[in-house]
């Protein structure tokens, strides 16, 4: 089982978009995967179907669900849904022991390939919950202004958890999502990855494509809702990129 985090403190960097369509090829070929929203927003649970009133990770974290009881299942894979309660529940994690462990516990044992993981736009508890329990971690990235200062935050803090808490963890790359190398804010931000050693790209790159934009409202993925889109080509490439690269 590998365990991959979708992580950017920054919001709309096309964190969910990565997670719901990266799963979707994912098991398209066979493998059996988790999904699992820790934002508060939801987005996740609501493109992928779930309803977000039932039982909830926040829930599960604290103890006050078993895991059995939390998971849904769908036609394409299994998901664990957010609430848009989940803030008192990580200032609940927050006072306890150990607090960055709880996921990882949880998840221990399980009978997945692939447990993604959709994290909010922040590096509180929930995203350290996320990272301590990865194998990897994929950052997705615009070409714009301030997209390289997250990105330290982000790097920063997984060299903590790596060294004191989870010493697998690594980066399985950046993945540049709308990126517009023809900018100049995006020329600025690519000179600066290429240039940074402890920085791994993805060769694949998401275009912009309104098809990935309309399949969440739909609550489809790229592969259902547009086969034959440019979406639908740059995450058939990525999940080739994270099968080689993951081994599963
Ligand atoms: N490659 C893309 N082409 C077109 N729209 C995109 C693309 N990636 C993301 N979007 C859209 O941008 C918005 C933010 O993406 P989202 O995945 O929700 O980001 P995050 O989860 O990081 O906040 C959403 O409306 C999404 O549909
Ligand atoms: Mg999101």
């Amino acid at each position: 089982m590998k365990v991959i985090s979708i992580t950017n403190n920054k919001g709309g960097t096309g964190k969910t978009t990565t997670t719901l369509n990266l799963s979707a090829a994912l098991s398209s070929v066979g493998k059996k995967v988790l999904l699992i929203d820790l934002d508060a927003q939801c987005n996740l649970s609501v493109a992928a179907g779930a309803n977000i009133s039932g039982r909830h990770i926040g829930e599960l974290l604290v103890g006050e669900t078993d895991f059995e009881s939390v998971v849904i299942k769908t036609r394409n894979f299994d998901i664990i849904p957010a609430s848009r309660t989940l803030l008192s529940y990580e200032y609940r994690i927050n006072s306890e022991p150990d607090s960055g462990y709880f996921l990882h516990e949880q998840l221990e044992g399980k009978n997945y390939d692939f447990v993604l993981i959709d994290c909010p736009p922040s590096l509180g508890s929930l995203t350290v919950n996320a990272l301590v329990s990865s194998d990897i971690f994929v950052v997705p990235m615009q070409g714009e202004n301030f997209a390289y200062v997250g990105l330290d935050e982000i790097l920063q803090l997984s060299l903590k958890i790596k060294k004191r808490m989870n010493p697998k963890l690594d980066l399985g790359g950046i993945l540049l999502n709308k990126f517009d190398i023809r900018t100049k804010f995006g020329q600025m931000v690519y000179s600066k990855l290429l240039s940074n050693p402890n920085v791994k790209l993805y060769k694949t790159q998401i275009r912009q494509d309104v098809s990935l934009m309309e399949c969440t409202a739909f609550a489809q993925s790229i592969f259902e809702y547009a086969p034959e889109s440019r979406g639908a080509k740059d995450f058939e490439s990525l999940c080739i990129e994270i099968l080689e690269q993951t081994n599963i």
